[in-house]
């Protein structure tokens, strides 16, 4: 009886009630929200993540740019019939370094997120050019003008330390040498030593086009080659990270 008159108060004051609401939705919020900032498996550490190399870098960029995102996803669901298409589901911890995530809303083509080594160099090249050669049916759009647009690195360094500012660990070394390692890892006759010592040896390093110098093609094909590679799911145990 007298909480339930108690109430009436609110039920008929508009003002008292909006308040009270905001109240309660503030503190469901926060018993939600908080925790998640403290626990340790918020994001899990996976073994084999490491951040983009700068060329990697530089084709993520031209995939943004390009709007890829706006008929792929990169985001497999622990679905059946999506793990048997592409591969283990998606991790957390496979997209913790990209600002911003790529997972897309939207599959007019196929989900990306595993499509690293799948297809050759020259698959993609040729693809990129006219995917209606590759694939008939394919309504995706010709890109053929990203082999001819030389880049050279020139503000990867830059980018990567903006990276680096919301939380991706690039060390001093990665960016000062940023634009040596862009170049390095397209050109197989270069000194990438160092590229591989920053990166890891798993690092692809070829010329991804096929062409003298670098291109937006070779940038965006090192990228699309390394999408999915770098947890090896024959290892990787979810249980362990829970
Ligand atoms: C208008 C929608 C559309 C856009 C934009 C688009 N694609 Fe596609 N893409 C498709 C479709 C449809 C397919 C499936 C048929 C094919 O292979 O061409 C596909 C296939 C692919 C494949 C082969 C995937 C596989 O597993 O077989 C790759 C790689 C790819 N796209 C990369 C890109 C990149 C990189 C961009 C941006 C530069 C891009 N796509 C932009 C629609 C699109």
């Amino acid at each position: 009886m007298g909480i339930l008159d108690k109430h009436k108060v609110l039920e008929t004051n508009a003002t008292l009630l909006l308040i009270f609401s905001l109240l309660v939705v503030t503190i469901g919020g926060i018993v939600q929200l908080a925790p998640l900032f403290y626990l340790e498996n918020t994001i899990e550490d996976v073994e084999g993540m490491r951040p983009y190399t700068p060329l990697e870098m530089a084709g993520r960029e031209v995939y943004i740019r390009e709007g890829c995102y706006v008929c792929h996803s990169q985001m497999i669901r622990p679905m059946r019939d999506e793990v048997e298409r592409y591969g283990h589901y998606s991790l957390a911890a496979e997209s913790k370094y990209d600002h911003p995530f790529q997972w897309g809303s939207k599959r007019t083509g196929p989900d990306l997120a595993r499509v690293g080594g799948r297809y050759s160099d020259e698959w993609h090249v040729d693809h990129m050019r006219n995917p209606q050669a590759v694939v008939p049916e394919s309504i995706m759009p010709k890109y053929g003008f990203l082999e001819r647009k030389k880049i050279d690195g020139k503000y990867i360094g830059e980018l990567m330390a903006t990276n680096a500012l919301v939380g991706v660990p690039y060390t001093e070394d990665m960016i000062a040498n940023a634009k040596a390692d862009f170049a390095a890892q397209a050109d197989p006759d270069s000194d990438y030593d160092g590229l591989l010592e920053r990166y890891g040896d798993k690092v692809n390093v070829r010329n991804f086009d096929g062409q003298a110098g670098i291109s937006e093609a070779d940038a965006l094909i090192a990228y699309l080659q390394m999408l999915g590679t770098l947890v090896d799911f024959s290892t990787f145990n979810p249980d362990m990270h829970r």
